[in-house]
């Protein structure tokens, strides 16, 4: 019976290999004779990428689309916000260009489309898969209802910096948790079928380090060790690659000398041959060109490196299409490989089936029908409320008991056009639900809501500005600090309880929004300050875009919820929260430093000779004037309850060879809520011919446990787990002494020993 299972099975993968080579030899002999017909002109058009006039995402925009398209000079045009809109232009290109090529609809729908979940820092703080597959999915289909076939997502540059603004674009400072991301957002968007009309191909950028930006300053130089870059920051691109995504960023900083936009290693070598990935590279906004301001050629010598080193599409720059055939003629670059660039992108557009149809993706009445829907708006709420991190709560505080009389102070608490966040170019902010609206809508007749704004973003009215930009604007106050503070003081008075609604605005992060400083806003220091001195318990809601350094917060308010900018549902998803019909179960992808000065502080450092202690000590690795510590963990969230986590059980402390390790823990709801809770499990390599980090995330499960219920959590561990890149850039691993840690954070865990010899 067995045997004729497995027959039938190996039958059953033999006709769909069989089917799928067919259908690939049918591709590419489509493809093939498509390039046979194509002059050089068209092949280079093809590789033009320019932005749409509706939504500029840089420092210039592209002009004369429809005279370039008729001319067959665009291969694609990017961030156009309307189905009818982009069925035209579908149509024109089709109608008058010589071989009816159809054009390929891009867009940055980085969290969401027209419905928003969360920024991606706060996906990440969810640590459910499921979840973040399932926005993607939610993202894909509106954005294909609408004419998108194409995502610049996800976004999967590795940070240590809260300092740069893209922060907020990412999934933290974890490789292994952001491969997990990556590889859910890739199917999340494609789906098993790139040529669904619902689904569309995604692109993972920015390929490589742009998040290793030196001093947290965007489009700064990065500079790193190939070990670095192999163990830390690869493994989320490659992982998106392994599942399949279908086009790839390059980033906008140089890696050893020289960009990425024209660096050979690091797409051909890297990418295409080491990782074998055989879909197409385009550049970032403007990135080839840039390259002349790093320092590496005139405008004929950049767009020339960019083909070399294996770029396929050149994004508003507009030299693939005004220099390669110059650079052909020198022999600086060959017809050979603007062939291939061309077949990369028209194999990805045949993919899509925008050969067999190219209207599949605008259909009006599915546009009308399935965007913002309330079902999607109701699943962007749930996804919202797991993102959120609990990061103080004395005494219970939350969740507010029904029928208290609450105080809703501060800028953000009334500020529609910021709950979406930065990327957020597919929204109708008029739409988003503020956090008054959602706490007035959760507390219905059982409770009363008084507001007052009590301080403006930021006192500097450029700095407010600048946070605030793409129609994020925070209606600025014309009062005087003074008088805002006496009103939020005159609104608390007759509370329970205060709700204070702080932190950066939607564009405090994002593109080319680093800071210096991580401090709330003076303005608002000020404002909550003098809340938490009127005696009245205070619930810090805060708005964030990265980890802040909130020391004095965290000293001395008894509640904090960080709820990022949770998207268009954000305010009724604050407000589950808030009211307790949601128990928080986010937990932070990022450390949280005390100050800006221990920026790089991430939790899988190393040991150093002379290693941290808890507090100064001289000659050791440490400050003068702060602990080593993060103010909070990587890993880190509390819950409305308490788990008690039992010891760590292995099935053995002697291994050998390929064997198996099961590390299992007990974790118990000891409190008074049901929840759930992320488990994590870390390991460190003790001893080694070369130096580990301390600890390493190596797996996690997210669990829900009712009251007093316990589970067992099993970890399986093999030597795959183990390895690692070592100074040969060979992935290995090393017999020896392993530390197995599991715990609710990376700080918090319980750990045993085990011996794994070879
Ligand atoms: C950003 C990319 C984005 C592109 C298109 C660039 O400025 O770096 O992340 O996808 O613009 O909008």
């Amino acid at each position: 019976m067995k045997k004729s299972v497995l027959f039938l099975a190996s039958i059953v993968i033999s006709v769909l290999a069989f089917s799928q080579s067919s259908k690939d030899a049918k591709m590419h002999q489509f493809v093939n004779g498509l390039l046979t017909k194509m002059t050089l002109e068209e092949k280079l058009g093809q590789l033009n990428l320019p932005a749409s006039s509706d939504f500029v995402t840089g420092a210039v925009s592209s002009s004369d689309i429809a005279e370039k398209v008729k001319a067959g000079k665009v291969g694609g045009v990017f961030n156009i916000r309307s189905v009818t809109k982009i069925k035209e232009l579908q149509e024109f290109a089709v109608k008058n260009t010589r071989l009816h090529i159809p054009l390929l609809f891009g867009m940055d729908v980085i969290h969401g489309y027209r419905t928003i979940f969360p920024i991606p820092l706060g996906m990440s703080a969810t640590w459910d898969m499921s979840l973040i597959e399932k926005s993607a999915r939610i993202a894909a289909s509106e954005a294909s209802a609408d004419g998108i076939q194409w995502t610049f997502s996800p976004m999967v540059d590795l940070t240590r910096d809260p300092r740069w603004g893209r922060t907020s674009e990412g999934n933290g400072e974890d490789a292994f948790l952001s491969s997990a991301i990556a590889k859910a957002m890739v199917h999340g968007y494609q789906g098993d079928d790139l040529s669904a009309p619902n689904t569309i191909m995604s692109c993972v950028k920015h390929y490589a380090l742009y998040g290793a930006a030196e001093g947290g300053r965007d489009y700064n130089t990065t500079d790193m060790s190939r070990v670095s870059m192999y163990n830390n920051y690869f493994p989320p691109y490659k992982a998106a690659v392994e599942a399949g995504v279908g086009s790839v960023m390059v980033s906008f900083n140089e890696i050893d000398g020289v960009p990425a936009s024209g660096n050979k290693w690091l797409v051909d070598d890297v990418l295409r041959k080491q990782w074998k990935f055989n879909g197409f590279v385009v550049s970032d906004y403007t990135g080839i060109p840039e390259m002349m301001n790093h320092g590496i050629g005139d405008f004929q010598t950049v767009n020339a490196r960019a083909l070399n080193a294996g770029v396929d599409m050149d994004m508003v720059g507009e030299g693939f299409l005004t220099t390669l055939k110059k650079s052909m003629q020198e022999g600086k670059v060959t017809l050979a490989q603007i062939n291939k660039a061309c077949e990369r992108i028209l194999i990805a557009k045949y993919e899509l089936g925008l050969f067999d149809d190219p209207y599949r993706y605008c259909n009006e009445k599915r546009s009308a029908a399935e965007v913002f829907t309330d079902k999607n708006r109701a699943d962007a709420r749930e996804i919202a409320s797991q993102s959120f991190v609990l990061l103080k709560n004395n005494n219970n505080l939350l969740p507010i008991a029904k029928g208290k009389k609450i105080a809703l102070v501060g800028p953000l608490a009334n500020a529609k056009e910021n709950m979406t966040g930065t990327w957020s170019v597919g929204a109708d902010n008029t739409q988003s639900i503020t956090l008054l609206k959602g706490l007035t809508n959760g507390v219905g007749t059982f409770g009363k809501v008084s507001y007052a704004k009590g301080a403006n973003l930021d006192d500097d009215l450029e700095l407010e500005k600048r946070q605030t930009m793409f129609g994020k604007e925070i209606p600025r106050d014309g009062r005087t600090p003074e008088q805002l503070l006496q009103e939020a003081l005159a609104v608390s008075a007759d509370a329970d309880v205060i709700v204070a609604a702080l932190g950066e605005g939607a564009e405090s992060s994002g593109e080319s929004a680093s800071r210096s400083n991580l401090d709330l806003p003076a303005s608002q220091q000020k404002l909550l300050k003098a809340l938490i001195a009127t005696g009245k318990p205070v619930v810090l809601v805060l708005f964030n875009g990265r980890p802040l350094t909130l020391t004095w917060e965290d000293a001395n308010v008894p509640a904090i919820l960080d709820v990022w900018f949770a998207g268009s549902e954000a305010g009724d998803a604050i407000a589950d929260a808030l009211l307790g019909k949601v128990n928080p179960s986010g937990k932070l992808s990022m450390s949280f430093p005390q100050n800006v000065g221990q920026i790089p502080l991430y939790y899988n450092h190393k040991n150093t000779g002379r290693p941290l202690g808890k507090w100064f000590s001289k000659f050791q690795s440490n400050y003068i004037d702060v602990s080593n510590d993060p103010l909070y963990p990587f890993g880190y969230g509390l819950s409305y309850t308490n788990y008690e986590y039992g010891p760590v059980q292995v099935s053995s402390t002697q291994l050998k060879g390929n064997q198996k390790l099961s590390a299992s823990v007990t974790v118990k709801n000891t409190g008074k809520f049901p929840g759930k809770e992320v488990v994590q499990l870390y390991i460190r390599d003790i001893v080694g011919t070369e130096t580990r980090p301390v600890q390493e995330l190596k797996g996690f499960q997210k669990i829900a446990l009712a009251v007093g219920e316990s589970k067992k959590i099993d970890f399986e561990i093999t030597p795959e787990l183990l390895k690692y890149y070592n100074g040969d850039l060979k992935y290995i691993w090393e017999a020896g002494e392993f530390e197995i840690m599991i715990g609710p954070n990376s700080r918090d865990v319980k750990k045993v020993k085990v011996n794994w010899e070879k």
